[in-house]
């Protein structure tokens, strides 16, 4: 075989026009060198550029099959971008090149070269001897990735000129896949960004951390798209790592997984406080003892801690890449990126909750000092809230509406602090003017707390309880849907709570008088709605359960 003699490099021959003459040496090379550029200008994608090139270089060498391979610069691997009729055989044959490190060896050189095929094993390159051509695609002296065809040729070496002309062709299409491989990494890139910022602002304003858990979950998935994931938190008392959100996993895979610190993938993450990515799991011999337990097929994994204000406190680890044949390094550093900030925002969300709950137990104890002024009413203030509670749980409220409700609840007769002893405490009936002053206490309980923002929609709540659905309520004779929903729904509640509870002056009603009570008045005093959920409520025994419950309010 003919040795390319070319000591200086096809590149700087290019830059010199009396060599560019001796390539483009033909009407026909002029002609190609031109349609092919033509076909470039025509925005065509590029897989059609490619296309273009290899029927512009079929007079030269043909190529039955090739491949472009872009260089991939975080794992610094070349990655089969376009797969053109490659078999399986000449595809490993490749692989098997860039792994002996011979393409590497070629691109360095930066020439293109003519190579045997050293394992001759596709049925298809059996009669006629077997070439590789390897073209390196090279953009601005860097590069960005190689053509690598094959040839079943019986011109066992192209001469110079011809391997100088391929070259030459091969740039222009090497300045279009640059363009359009730039142009999908900064898309890519903006998609990420755009989902880690979006990931960021959500993890931060999202309540309970289970909540955050499950987003954290969808939002990796739309970035590193996985079969099946998980979130676990160290438990140090058991020694293992316990999953408090999933994707993908069946509850009894969950069972199963018993995952003990320095044990499997996720053990041993928690363990050493360091990411680890595993292309292979199969073939790792590492973990060859847990691969007969995992209750699921692993083919690759991905896994980080995530840290609380110093220590390691738990493992993300993502099973089985989707649209990749593996997890990559970019995976990686998105991972560690979210990771880092899951910990911050399970930080916070901790941190509001702990604030959330004293919040809570300050309002209780302001609601249980009024309670206390009122001495017929005991548990009211309770048994209410419970009420509310449930009632919006079975209207379908979401979490956080429901904790609004609570505080409507809790706090819903606050204003009473503003009515005199002898009126909150009058054991008869009250006089005009007596009740008049009663029902200033919507008013006065939503102006204590209208500088406190936190509690703005549960004001409101408190400033309609004793409005009707009819419009004949107090203080705005509000009507029907003009009255906030938890206002409606406290408005049962309380009415209900009141029915059944014994005054000095009379014995409270039977729930079930009471329940009747509220069917009548459906649709006039109250809400439809509200009253056939609480019925539901009742006939399921809900409302008996919070009636017979003692108070927990008073323990705090
Ligand atoms: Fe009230």
């Amino acid at each position: 075989m003919k040795k390319n003699s070319a000591q200086t490099s096809t590149q700087d021959i290019l830059h010199s026009e009396e060599s560019l003459s001796n390539i483009i040496n033909s009407p026909e090379r002029i002609k190609a060198f031109f349609e092919l550029n033509q076909a470039m200008n025509l925005n065509k994608n590029i897989e059609d550029v490619f296309d273009t090139f290899i029927k512009t270089i079929k007079d030269i060498v043909e190529l039955q099959s090739y491949g472009i391979y872009i260089l991939n610069e975080i794992d610094n691997e070349f990655d089969l971008r376009i797969n053109s009729h490659l078999s399986p055989e000449v595809e490993s044959s490749i692989k098997n090149m860039f792994e002996e490190g011979i393409i590497d060896w070629i691109i360095e050189e930066k020439n293109p070269k003519m190579i045997p095929n050293m394992t001759p094993s596709a049925d298809e390159c059996k009669e006629l001897k077997n070439f590789f051509l390897i073209i390196p695609l090279i953009v601005r002296e860097k590069t960005i990735g190689a053509i690598i065809g094959c040839a079943n040729t019986e011109v066992e070496v192209l001469e110079k000129e011809d391997l100088d002309f391929l070259f030459l062709l091969s740039q222009s299409a090497a300045a279009i896949l640059e363009n359009t491989v730039l142009y999908e990494n900064m898309n890519k890139k903006i998609n990420e960004l755009n989902i880690l910022t979006q990931a960021s602002r959500e993890m931060s304003t999202v309540i309970g951390i289970d909540n955050l858990l499950s987003l954290v979950l969808e939002l990796i998935n739309k970035i590193v798209s996985s079969e099946y994931s998980f979130i676990s938190f160290i438990d140090k008392e058991s020694d293992s790592l316990i999953i408090k959100a999933s994707r993908g996993l069946e509850e009894n895979s969950l069972e199963e997984m018993d995952i003990k610190i320095g044990e499997g993938v996720s053990g041993w993450v928690a363990k050493r406080g360091e990411p680890m990515l595993i292309a292979d799991y199969q073939n790792d011999i590492r973990f060859n003892k847990f691969k007969d337990i995992q209750p699921f097929d692993v083919k690759n994994v991905l896994s980080v801690p995530f840290l609380g204000k110093k220590d390691i406190i738990g493992v993300l680890t993502l099973y089985n890449r989707i649209g990749e044949p593996q997890f990559k390094n970019e995976d990686f550093q998105i991972l560690t990126a979210l990771a880092g900030q899951l910990g911050t925002s399970i930080e916070v969300v901790n941190l509001y909750e702990t604030l959330s709950e004293s919040y809570k137990n300050f309002i209780i104890v302001l609601a249980n000092a009024i309670e206390a002024r009122d001495q017929y009413t005991r548990g009211h203030i309770e048994r209410v809230t419970k009420f509310a509670k449930s009632t919006a749980e079975e209207m379908g409220w979401e979490e956080e509406k429901i904790h609004e409700i609570e505080i409507g609840g809790i706090l819903h007769d606050i204003g009473k602090i503003g009515v005199p002893d002898n009126i909150l405490n009058k054991p008869g009936r009250l006089t005009d003017e007596e009740y008049e002053i009663i029902k200033t206490h919507p008013v006065i309980g939503s102006n204590m707390l209208k500088s406190m923002t936190s509690f703005d929609p549960a004001i409101s709540y408190i400033l309609y309880h004793h409005e009707r659905y009819d419009g004949n309520g107090y203080p705005f004779k509000l009507k029907g849907n003009d009255i906030p929903l938890g206002g409606r729904i406290i408005a049962v509640s309380d009415s209900f709570d009141a029915m059944t509870s014994d005054r000095p002056y009379r014995k409270g009603m039977d729930p079930k008088e009471a329940i009747s009570e509220l069917e009548k008045n459906r649709g006039s005093q109250f809400d439809p709605d509200i009253v056939d959920a609480f019925i539901r409520l009742y006939k399921n025994g809900q409302i008996e359960k919070i009636i017979q419950e003692g108070s927990e309010y008073s323990k705090n």
